[in-house]
């Protein structure tokens, strides 16, 4: 099947566009259509038949009920019976909107549509399109999210496209959608009724309409045993094909997990992805980095998971390491939809940084121009089990200046560089638990320990390295000098990376 896929403009609608996908629908067949949440399938929802071709096409369980979308707030009763008084304000407040209320159903929506169940899930969206759609089609749409079962849920036409196209009739394209995350579902049959899925409807704003409503406890968190009580929960849903983990703590214990998790995962030749924010994006290095959006405002993370997890996917990534996002407002939403696209896996980004004895490797000499930073290049070359910030500096550094040239020819000579070197002052801002100093000899040291009182993890290179073969100072003479001390350095720092590499072992 060929699918038909037109535009329109959601502040001027094609009605021819609406009338032809009208007519689809009304002759059983299927259209794609953008909802301020996610791009909905629709079908229409009193025809038995249009409910199985709408499982068919996205591979869903037909056991998993959909959602009956309609355009006019008259037109709920004609679907649903014992509908309880509270709903008059809830869709005063909320409808048309990003909220799904479960009623008992009328005799007129069939089993198919409900997934057998006696009650009927119903919403009446604010995208003018969709409000237009569902009136061509006769008032009665039934509309899951637009995806194959089990990917992410599409926020664009393009998605539907990749997961539908060929297998429905038509797609109308209406753009990015709003929101990016489905409905709020709040089940009315129960007193008070209750949230089966978060979205951008949260309790608190039900609770300021008609007081305390309840939350299914399978929401959030992998500890419950029960299964959801909306059918469609208990899928691992809205996944990538990667493995994703959630690193949780706070923020800069997650973006140094999330580092040392990355070049791990790198240094086994995984492929890794990273979901980072505009406040973090600039602390990573490895890894391809994603920006979901500000933490100023998690209206931007929810707009952008979805699309983010599919290039994810595109990009053919192995892993993907996701910052924890607060659980205000939509917040809950979002950590919903991303712990089950993790299936749940979450990583305490405290116990991974805690494995992490140091995390910034320091060499001091005294004017930073040769041995120190030759060291420094030296260890960056070196296969090391842990991520770490190398850099080399200097006791009496008056002015910033690049490496002696001669340590640059014999650096150069051994197929490496300090052409991004400028010496730089050591001072006590470096010093941290995490910062390990190696001095370049004993009176490097001396000055550092004489410096600064509160100097910790300070040791000769010699000391670290337990190796006591002197490192030479070829200051002031000729090439061959500062080769010979290359070839010590080289040595000395291959026994400081051997260590390392014990520690991140958690040897001691
Ligand atoms: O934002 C949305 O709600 C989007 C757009 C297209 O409107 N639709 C959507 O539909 O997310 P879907 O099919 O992907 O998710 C519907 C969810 C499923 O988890 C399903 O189990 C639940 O609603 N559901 C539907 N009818 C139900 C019922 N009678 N009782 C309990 N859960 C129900
Ligand atoms: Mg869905």
């Amino acid at each position: 099947m060929e699918t038909i896929v037109k535009k329109t403009d959601k502040n001027q609608i094609d009605k021819e566009v609406i009338r032809e996908a009208g007519d689809i629908l009304k002759k059983g067949g299927l259209v794609a259509f953008p909802t301020e949440t996610v791009y909905g399938l629709g079908a229409d929802a009193l025809q038995e038949e249009a409910a199985k071709k709408t499982y068919e096409a996205k591979g869903r369980p037909s056991d998993n009920p959909l959602i009956v979308h309609i355009a006019d707030y008259e037109d709920l009763k004609k679907i649903a019976v014992n509908i309880p008084a509270e709903t008059d304000a809830l869709a005063a407040h909320f409808w048309p909107g990003p909220l799904t209320m479960i009623f008992e159903k009328s005799d007129i929506v069939p089993y198919g549509t409900t997934g057998g169940l006696d009650t009927v899930a119903v919403r009446m969206p604010s995208d003018p399109v969709a409000a237009e759609l569902i009136r061509a089609a006769g008032g009665f749409v039934s509309a899951p999210s637009a995806n194959t079962s089990g990917r992410p849920s599409p926020t664009t036409a393009e998605h539907v496209l990749e997961d539908l196209g060929g297998k429905i009739d038509m797609v109308i394209d209406g753009g990015s959608v709003e929101i990016g995350l489905e409905s709020t579902i709040l089940d009315m049959t129960v007193e008070p009724p209750m949230i089966l899925r978060p979205g951008a409807i949260t309790a608190d704003m039900f609770e300021e309409v008609i007081g305390p409503v309840s939350v299914d406890e399978t929401i959030l968190g992998s500890e419950s045993k029960k299964p959801p009580k909306a059918p469609g929960m208990k899928y691992r849903h809205y996944a990538p094909k990667a493995r994703l983990a959630i690193v949780e703590g706070d923020l800069r214990e997650e973006i140094l997990a999330i580092r040392q998790l990355a070049y791990a995962a790198s240094r086994e030749g995984k492929k890794v992805g990273i979901i980072a924010t505009d406040e973090t994006l600039p602390f990573y290095k490895y890894g391809l980095v994603k920006d979901i959006g500000t933490r100023e405002n998690e209206k931007t993370i929810a707009r952008n998971l979805y699309r983010i997890l599919r290039e994810f996917d595109e990009e053919d990534v192995d892993t993907i390491y996701s910052e924890s996002f607060a659980m205000q407002g939509i917040g809950k939403a979002i950590m919903n939809r991303l712990e089950k696209a993790a299936g749940h896996l979450r990583i305490s980004a405290a116990a991974v940084v805690k494995e992490q004895r140091y995390r910034r490797i320091i060499f001091v000499s005294s004017a930073d121009s040769a041995r120190g930073p030759m060291a420094a290049e030296l260890l960056r070359q070196e296969d090391l089990e842990q991520e770490y910030v190398i850099d080399s500096m200097g006791i009496v550094v008056l002015f910033p200046e690049p490496a002696n040239q001669k340590a640059e020819a014999i650096m150069k000579s051994a197929g490496m560089t300090l052409a991004q070197h400028t010496s730089r002052q050591f001072n006590d801002e470096n010093l941290q638990d995490d910062v390990l100093i190696l001095a370049i000899n004993e009176a490097a040291k001396s000055k550092l320990l004489a410096e600064y009182q509160n100097a910790v993890n300070v040791y000769t290179i010699n000391e670290f390295a337990e190796d006591e073969t002197e490192i030479p100072d070829p200051y002031g003479k000729p090439l061959t000098a500062y080769g010979e001390c290359y070839e010590v350095l080289k040595v000395l720092v291959g026994k400081v990376a051997e260590k390392l590499n014990a520690f991140a072992k958690g040897e001691k």
